[in-house]
């Protein structure tokens, strides 16, 4: 197999770079590994790294762009030092990737940054939503039509603790495996989940690809045991990057970490074809149903 990640000595969130192969290794899924990243926390900022931080019912604390924090129990004094901790987590993964992929920056969406408080090996969910299982982000209510999601992870475990992730195969062996046997698209049931509300938009042929590969893997037990994948683990201050629509990842332990995504059109990447949009427009023989053609960058 080759090797899922690409170790990078960079230090300094503000002083990123990149070789073209290290852009081509992580357009191509691999995960770009920053072991002397570390994301600094201030004192007031580690005291609260405690479970009950995640007020009850939530998942995640989350900031959004507007400056909106979410997820979090305490006082006014606890939501602005999180909020602070979060914001300057976003501050520094923008010029991560900034310094980075500077092609990308113009074209950048940021979603809402996230802190992860729980330990994720212990977390209850049925087998799709299982991320502990093998898989590629896919979304059942949000069609993205290819548009990328370029994540960066940071692990602020105060003791030590590694985040621990399987990465699997490429994602073209992936989806060589099973597109001969998945469901094939239906425009007519992708109107009638839109209908319905089941999706915010229609779903396209390509949203629909991903989503069964998504699902299938997931239920697949020998797959998800036997398929070629490495155990990897992400030290305690340290950060990597990937896209999380293409790496084969699954979450099998650790707990605090922090979350910086952002979306991507297909059309500001090095390589387009490089993309699942690319892949499975290849594999599939024609351009997919719904979707836009992965252009090249002119
Ligand atoms: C995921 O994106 O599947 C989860 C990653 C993590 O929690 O480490
Ligand atoms: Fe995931």
């Amino acid at each position: 197999m080759r090797d899922p990640i690409v170790v990078l000595p960079l230090a300094d969130w503000f002083g990123a770079t990149a070789d073209a192969a290290s852009v081509a290794a992580v357009e191509a899924g691999q995960v770009l590994y920053f072991p002397r990243l570390a994301f600094a926390l201030e004192a007031p900022e580690a005291a609260l790294l405690r479970p009950q931080l995640l007020a009850e019912g939530s998942r995640n604390i989350s900031l959004d762009v507007k400056g909106q924090l979410k997820g979090a129990s305490g006082d006014q004094a606890v939501q602005a030092t999180v909020a602070g901790l979060v914001g300057r987590f976003a501050t520094q993964a923008r010029a991560l990737v900034r310094g980075l992929f500077p092609a990308y920056d113009a074209n950048l969406r940021p979603a809402p940054t996230s802190l992860r408080p729980t330990d994720v090996s212990t977390r209850k969910q049925s087998v799709r939503a299982d991320d502990r299982r093998l898989h590629v982000d896919a979304f059942p209510t949000r069609p993205n039509y290819g548009e990328r999601i370029l994540r960066v992870f940071t692990n602020i475990n105060p003791e030590g603790q590694p985040r621990v992730w399987r990465v699997g195969e490429p994602f073209e062996d992936l989806a060589g495996r099973y597109l001969p046997r998945i469901k094939p698209y239906s425009p007519w049931q992708a109107k009638a989940l839109n209908a319905l509300g089941v999706t915010k938009s229609l779903r396209s042929e390509y949203d629909h690809l991903m989503l069964q590969l998504h699902d299938t893997m997931k239920m697949d037990d020998g797959y998800q045991a036997e398929a070629p994948q490495q155990r990897v683990e992400f030290a305690a201050g340290s950060t990597w990057v990937c896209f999380s629509d293409h790496t084969l990842h699954a979450a099998m332990g650790g707990q605090y970490m922090m979350e910086q995504t952002f979306h991507l059109p297909v059309s500001a990447q090095y390589d387009p074809a490089a993309s699942p949009l690319g892949i499975l427009t290849r594999l599939v023989g024609r351009p997919l149903q719904g979707a836009p053609l992965p252009a090249a960058r002119g």
